[in-house]
């Protein structure tokens, strides 16, 4: 086994049909891992799970119909991955997210609660139910997909910009609380990327949108070496670091310098009509 081969794990990415989810379950694949993916998405999770396992083998990908949202659907998505590949799950990626971009005021009730119950409640079921097997067996890693927005705030994304501060601090204190017993827990951090959920978005102009690939690349090198937080691109770790210890004003005013404070602000609505209309917007 070369310290490229990661079949040794069996990991589960949630809202693995498409985007970051998809490009991190055929990396994991092509490193040789045993992968399992959900996701509310069934034609697309189906044609992902074929084309993993056209590439890698018939058995190296599971795939079932998951809504996050609903703990039951996940115990027993759980339960079937095991059952598929003769092994319990080692890893369990909690990256199914959705986000609404625009003026609070204008977000529909359904679609602010929409947000927490993925985003917050998916994360939280996700881990749960990981831990329930990470604790049985002494070991285990959770990765939880954040965003920059975790650490940082953006006008226009303010419940998503809540959520992924959640999903921050919520992945540190079970770090915390977990410390020593062999059970892991990553935090990851990814600008915009070039995906669904990332369209007609401009960004931060200074900083290049992210492929899927590159977030999935980061994701799989922190599954092989687990590390407490990935941001990527990397470059923006310190940068994050450094707003964070500034006076808010100052903050402010570096933001509005970069273009940051309008990231989620200038968006294309056509661009990104096809994605509202997958949210009920
Ligand atoms: N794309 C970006 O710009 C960006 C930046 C930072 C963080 N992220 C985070 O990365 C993660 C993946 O985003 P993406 O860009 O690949 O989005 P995407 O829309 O391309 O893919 C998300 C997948 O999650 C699935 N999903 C949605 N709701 C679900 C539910 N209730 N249960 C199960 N699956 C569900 C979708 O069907 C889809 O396949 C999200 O958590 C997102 O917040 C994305």
């Amino acid at each position: 086994m070369t310290e490229h081969d990661l079949s040794h794990l069996h990991v589960a990415v949630t809202g693995g049909a498409q985007g970051i989810g998809a490009a991190t379950a055929r990396r994991l694949a092509a490193r040789g891992a045993a992968v399992s993916i959900g996701d509310v998405d069934v034609p697309a999770t189906t044609a992902q799970a074929a084309a993993i396992a056209a590439a890698h083998g018939r058995g190296r990908c599971f795939a079932a119909e998951l809504d996050v949202r609903a703990e039951p659907d996940f115990r027993r998505f759980l339960a079937a991955a095991g059952d598929f590949h003769g092994t319990a799950i080692d890893v369990m990626v909690n990256n199914a997210g959705i986000m609404l971009v625009g003026p609070f005021r204008e977000e529909a009730v359904a679609l602010t609660d929409k947000q927490l119950a993925v985003n917050v409640g998916g994360v939280v079921n996700g881990t749960r139910v990981a831990l329930e097997v990470f604790e049985d067996r002494g070991s285990g890693h959770v990765v939880n997909i954040a965003s920059v927005a975790g650490r940082n705030a953006f006008a226009n994304i303010a419940t998503y910009t809540g959520t992924k501060h959640f999903v921050y601090g919520f992945t540190e204190a079970l770090r915390s609380e977990y410390s020593g017993t062999g059970i892991e827990f990553t935090t990851v951090l990814p600008n915009i990327a070039k995906t669904r959920l990332g369209s007609g978005v401009s960004g931060v102009k200074m900083v290049r949108k992210s492929d899927p690939e590159d977030i999935a690349e980061a994701i799989v090198a922190a599954i092989a070496s687990p590390a407490p937080a990935t941001y990527i691109p990397r470059t923006l770790a310190p940068l994050s670091g450094l707003a964070q210890a500034v006076p808010s004003a100052v903050r402010d005013r570096v933001f509005g310098l970069l273009g940051a404070d309008r990231a989620l602000v200038d968006t294309d609505d056509a661009e990104r009509e096809a994605y509202d209309e997958v949210l009920g917007r």
